[in-house]
């Protein structure tokens, strides 16, 4: 207990820690741990929630992600894409409802090329919000492009640092070029997101605590942290492991004391798993919620995982439902753009 303690007072002052160390915050049973990453989350970045509107615009995927049901093999996904005009559409309707960030999110889909991307951005941009990217592996050129076609940040977990598991996970891809992607969208001036899965088959808490120390090597301004949910349709479907929550949080929660000025989400898939999930991490390091602003007739195909919550809503229903529950644990939803705080800003909101 002791020795708890003291790993938590030099987490929080120092904002460092080695290997060993998270290991025995991850064999602990979280209480004290979430409560300190609380602390440090309303010091460091307050009590403002960033809320980012995921605009998840193509279900078609070249890869095959072992866990994801939208892997490519997976032939009973009913595939769509939005074209280029439909997701300015859909993002336009997201700043008129007051969001300040848009996500937009695809598989690895290469009918949209770099030229339809910095389309979409350029157009997007005409609107006073940030753009956040997330789809997937590219070059650095067309990362190069997409940067000075007005995109803010860049999201494209690591999934896991621990290389053996990666490449389990992930059938022709390779690591080294998912840190070269992270490490381009860094030196392009992006606000890079990263993250991982937990609860992969295999996956230790060694090779976690590896993770978030990886976060924090690659410079990370956002990390995402979600519980891996079998899918029906995936190789891993009888993978289920009830402990994956907890874990998340824990995960998240360190990464808030090691990384205190990062924007970090509650994640959808912790509110999949548990009723009150995002409420949860909101009170345990998290600062950013990511509700998805389309209609259900594409969230309900957007299968990464069997569950997902607010499937039936529309993006209006979601955008006032969640600022109620965010009312109700006395925090509020932040007004502006939610770029990651530093030392120097960190008393303005
Ligand atoms: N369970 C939880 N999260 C998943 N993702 C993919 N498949 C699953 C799953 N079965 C996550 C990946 C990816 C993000 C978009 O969704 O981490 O980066
Ligand atoms: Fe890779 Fe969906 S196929 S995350």
């Amino acid at each position: 207990m002791t020795s708890l303690n003291n790993i938590l007072d030099k987490a929080c002052k120092t904002h460092d820690l080695e290997k060993e160390e998270i290991v025995e915050l991850l064999n602990s049973d979280g209480k004290e741990l979430y409560k300190r990453a609380d602390e440090v989350r309303k010091e460091y970045v307050g009590d403002g929630v960033h809320l980012r509107g995921l605009i998840e615009f193509s279900n078609i995927c070249k890869q095959q992600c072992k866990y994801c049901g939208l892997r490519s093999p997976n032939n009973d996904v009913k595939r769509y894409r939005l074209e280029p005009d439909e997701v300015i559409k859909y993002a336009k309707k997201g700043a008129d409802l007051g969001y300040k960030t848009l996500v937009l999110q695809s598989g690895e889909d290469s009918y949209f090329d770099v030229d339809k991307m910095c389309y979409i951005v350029s157009e997007i941009k005409k609107n006073d919000v940030a753009v956040t990217l997330s789809i997937g592996e590219r070059t650095r050129e067309e990362y190069k492009a997409m940067r000075e076609a007005g995109a803010d940040r860049y999201l494209i977990r690591i999934e896991t640092s621990d290389k053996d598991l990666y490449k389990k996970m992930h059938p022709n891809m390779s690591y080294d070029n998912r840190v070269r992607c992270l490490k381009d969208i860094k030196e392009l001036g992006y606000e890079v997101g990263t993250g991982c899965l937990v609860g992969l088959p295999g996956q230790s808490v060694e090779s976690l605590s590896g993770d978030i120390l990886f976060f924090k090597d690659i410079g990370a301004d956002m990390v995402g942290v979600g519980p891996f949910i079998p899918h029906p349709k995936t190789p891993l479907k009888s993978e289920l492991n009830p402990k994956n929550f907890d874990m998340a949080l824990k995960i998240m929660a360190i990464t808030r004391l090691i990384l205190p000025y990062d924007n970090i989400p509650a994640t959808t898939a912790m509110e999949t798993i548990n009723p009150n999930g995002r409420m949860i991490a909101l009170q345990s390091g998290a600062n950013v919620v990511m509700p998805n602003i389309l209609d259900s007739e594409y969230k309900l195909k957007y299968e990464i995982y069997p569950g997902k919550i607010c499937l039936n809503d529309r993006g209006e229903k979601c955008r006032g439902c969640i600022e109620a529950k965010i009312n109700s644990i006395g925090r509020y939803v932040a007004k502006d753009k939610g770029f990651r705080k530093h030392k120097a800003n960190s008393d303005k909101d």
